[in-house]
C-alpha cells in the first residue's frame, strides 16, 4: 500500500503517530510563512501544514503544488490549533516531512466543490472529474448500499440472483428496441432486453421458484428526468404466489430499504384503485404527500356549475376544481401567471377559473358575472374549502382536463411547499385495466387504425373475475397488475402472470396477433407452458429512481455513474457514433 491511512481516518487519538497519506489537492492556502494543503480521497479530508521554519524547500515545494495534483505525503498527526468542526478530521493536521508528487494535474475545467461552477453539458463531458465531487460521490455510494440491502433482503427470503442474457430477441414492453445485427447470421438482428420479463417467466417453469436480477434494461424512448436508455432493474419473479403475497414480499423490500439505508420506519402502504387514483388525482402514480383531491364540479348527479349561461362550463365534459389551502392571498399578477402556465402546449387548457374564499367567509371569483356568491358558496363546501383558501377550477374535454389537473395539483403542491423531499408516502395502486385502445398512426388508413394494446405487458393476467368480458367489452377488464408509488413517482410494477396457454392464446388474439404471429414471436413461452408452468408473478422496481428518490433528486442522472444526456448520447465517451465501411459490410448493413 502507498498509505498507510485515508484522508477521512485520522482522529486527535492519532496525535503522534506516522503516517503516509495519498490523495489529491483540493485547495491550498498560504499564511505568511504557513502553507496548508487540504488532501483529499474519496473517504475525506486531511489538512497538511508546511512551515518556512520547519523546512524552507519543502514548504516551498507545497506552495507550488497545483489543484487536483496526487500526492504522497509522510509525516506526523498533530493537533490543530484552529479547528473545524464541519469535517470528520478537523481537530488534527499532518506536520509533513516528505511530500512526493505522484502525478501533476492541468487545471480541472470546473471546480470539484460541492457548489461547482461547471454547467451540466460540461460534467457530462468531464464525467470523471463531476465523480471527484462529494455529491455525485454520495449518490453512488447510497446506490450501493441499496443494492447491498436488496440482496440482503432477498437472499434471506430464498431468493436466487440469476443473470439472463443481453443479446435477445424483443421483448414487447411498450418502448422501441435497440438492436444490434449479427455478423453470423446476415441480416438478422439481436434486441436488447427491454426487461428481462420472458427469461424470468421461463426460470419459473424452471422450478426456480424465486428469482432475481439486479439488472441493465434497455429502451429506446423519449427521455425525461426520470428516464435513461439503459437503467437498471430490480426485476424479481416468484412461483406459487397469488398478488397479495407479492404485496407482502415487495413492501417488505421497500421497508427494510427505507429502514436500513435510511433509518425510517414507513407505516403500510395503502392500496389505491387506478380508478380512485384517476378519480381523485388524474394520475396513476399520485404524490399522496398532501391531499389537494380533484374535485368534480359537474358530475351528473350533481352539477354545481351548469345553467348558469357560462358557455365555457356549460359545453364542458368535465369540470374539475382543486383546493389550494392558504392561496387566497394569491395576488392578480400570480394567478395571471398560473393562467398561462395551464395554457402552455404541453397542458392545453383553455383558461384558469378561480374563487377566493375571504377571511370572513365571503367568496370572490373571476366569473362572478354568471355565478352568484350562493353558487359559489356551492362550491366551497363541495371543495371543503376553508376561509383563505383557493378554488381553481379547469374545463374541457374529460382525459387532457383531468391530465392538467394533475399537473396543476403538482404545481401548486410545490408552489405551498407540501413536497419535502425528506418526507415520504408510498402506496400500492391496483386493479390497473389490462388493456387500453391505441388509436395508433393517423397516417394509417381508418382500418388498420385502433386496437387493443397491453397496458403492463401480454402476459399479464386478468383478474378471474373479468376473463369473460375479454371478448364481449375488452377495455372493462381488470388486470392482476400493481405499481408500488412514492412521492409521486412510480418506482416499480408488476402482475401476476397468465400461466395457461390457451388464455395466453385468447389475449394474443384480442391483442391482434394471428395465431402465426404469436407462435412466431413468443412461441418459445407458449411452448414452455406446456411443459408444467407453475402459477407465477412478478415485479420490477427501476433501481435508478428508487435511488434517486432516496437521495431526494428528481433526475436520476446524478444517481448513474456515466450517464447519457437527453439526447441519449453518452457526452464523455461521444456515443453513439459512426463505424467504418468495413465494418458496416460485414454485418450486411452498409448503404452503399
Ligand atoms: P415496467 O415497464 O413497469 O415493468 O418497468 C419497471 C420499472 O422500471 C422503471 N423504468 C425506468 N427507469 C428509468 N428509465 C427508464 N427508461 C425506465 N423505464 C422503466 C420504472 C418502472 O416502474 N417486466 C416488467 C416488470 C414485471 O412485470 O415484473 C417491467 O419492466 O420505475
Amino acid at each position: 500500500m502507498l498509505r498507510s491511512h485515508t484522508c477521512g481516518q485520522l482522529r486527535i487519538s492519532d496525535v503522534n503517530t506516522s503516517v503516509t497519506l495519498c490523495g489529491w489537492v483540493q485547495k491550498s492556502h498560504n499564511l505568511g510563512g504557513i502553507t496548508f494543503i487540504d488532501l483529499r480521497d474519496r473517504y475525506g479530508i486531511t489538512q497538511l501544514a508546511f512551515n518556512m521554519d520547519w523546512d524552507k524547500s519543502l514548504c516551498e515545494q507545497a506552495r507550488s503544488l497545483g489543484r487536483e495534483f496526487v500526492l504522497q505525503v509522510k509525516g506526523t498527526v498533530i493537533e490543530r490549533e484552529s479547528k473545524n468542526k464541519n469535517i470528520a478530521t478537523g481537530e488534527i493536521e499532518i506536520k509533513v516531512s516528505e511530500l512526493l508528487i505522484l502525478n501533476q494535474a492541468i487545471t480541472p475545467p470546473f471546480t470539484i466543490e460541492d457548489e461547482t461552477d461547471g454547467g451540466d453539458e460540461l460534467r457530462m463531458k468531464y464525467r470523471y472529474l463531476d465523480l471527484r465531487r462529494n455529491a455525485v460521490r454520495k449518490n453512488l455510494e447510497l446506490r450501493h448500499r441499496m443494492a447491498i440491502e436488496t440482496r440482503n433482503y432477498l437472499d434471506k427470503q430464498q431468493f436466487l440472483e440469476v443473470e439472463t442474457p443481453v443479446l435477445i430477441k424483443s421483448t414487447p414492453e411498450g418502448a422501441r428496441d435497440f438492436v444490434v445485427p449479427s455478423r453470423m447470421n446476415q441480416n438478422q438482428f439481436y434486441a436488447l432486453p427491454q426487461s428481462p420479463q420472458t427469461f424470468k417467466q421461463l426460470l419459473m417453469v424452471s422450478g426456480f421458484d424465486r428469482y432475481y436480477q439486479i439488472v441493465k434494461c434497455f429502451r429506446d424512448e423519449d427521455l425525461r428526468a426520470d428516464r435513461q436508455p439503459e437503467f437498471t432493474q430490480i426485476d424479481c419473479e416468484m412461483s406459487f404466489v397469488e398478488q397479495e403475497d407479492i404485496l407482502q414480499t415487495f413492501e417488505g423490500l421497500t421497508r427494510h430499504l427505507f429502514k436500513s439505508v435510511k433509518g425510517i420506519d414507513i407505516p403500510t402502504l395503502p392500496r389505491m384503485t387506478y380508478a380512485d387514483a384517476m378519480k381523485n388525482y388524474g394520475n396513476d402514480k399520485p404524490d399522496t404527500r398532501f391531499e389537494m383531491k380533484l374535485i368534480q364540479l359537474n358530475s351528473a348527479e350533481n352539477n354545481m356549475v351548469g345553467g348558469k349561461n357560462f358557455k365555457v362550463f356549460d359545453e364542458a365534459e368535465t369540470v374539475l376544481a382543486i383546493c389550494a389551502t392558504g392561496a387566497a392571498e394569491y395576488t392578480r399578477k400570480q394567478l395571471d401567471e398560473l393562467t398561462e402556465w395551464v395554457k402552455r402546449p404541453q397542458l392545453g387548457a383553455t383558461g384558469l377559473v378561480y374563487a377566493r374564499v375571504n377571511a370572513d367567509g365571503t367568496v370572490k371569483s373571476s366569473v362572478d358575472k354568471f355565478y352568484s356568491e350562493e353558487d359559489l358558496k356551492k362550491w366551497v363546501t363541495c371543495c371543503n374549502a376553508k376561509p383563505g383558501d383557493l378554488i381553481l377550477v379547469l374545463a374541457g374535454a374529460e382525459e387532457k382536463t383531468r391530465k392538467a389537473a394533475s399537473e396543476l395539483r403538482l404545481e401548486i403542491g410545490t408552489r405551498l411547499g407540501l413536497r419535502d423531499k425528506n418526507k415520504f408516502s408510498a402506496l400500492w395502486v391496483v386493479d390497473f385495466p389490462l388493456l387500453e385502445w391505441n388509436e395508433g398512426d393517423p397516417n394509417l388508413p381508418e382500418s388498420l387504425r385502433g386496437r387493443w394494446v397491453a397496458k403492463h405487458h401480454p402476459f399479464t393476467s386478468p383478474k378471474p373475475e373479468d376473463i369473460d368480458l375479454l371478448k364481449t367489452n375488452p377495455g372493462a377488464v381488470r388486470a392482476n397488475a400493481y405499481d408500488i408509488v412514492i412521492n409521486g413517482v412510480e418506482v416499480g410494477g408488476g402482475s401476476i402472470r397468465i400461466f395457461n396457454k390457451d388464455l395466453q392464446a385468447t389475449m394474443f388474439s384480442v391483442l391482434g396477433f394471428t395465431k402465426g404471429e404469436a407462435q412466431k414471436q413468443f412461441g418459445f413461452l407458449m411452448n414452455a407452458f406446456e411443459f408444467g408452468a407453475p402459477p407465477h408473478g412478478g415485479i420490477a422496481f427501476g433501481f435508478d429512481r428508487l435511488c434517486s428518490l432516496f437521495g431526494g433528486a428528481d433526475s436520476i442522472r446524478d444517481f448513474i455513474a456515466f450517464p447519457k444526456n437527453n439526447s441519449g448520447r453518452d457526452m464523455m465517451i461521444d456515443a453513439p457514433g459512426e463505424i467504418s465501411l468495413e465494418q458496416l459490410n460485414e454485418l450486411s448493413i452498409a448503404t452503399k
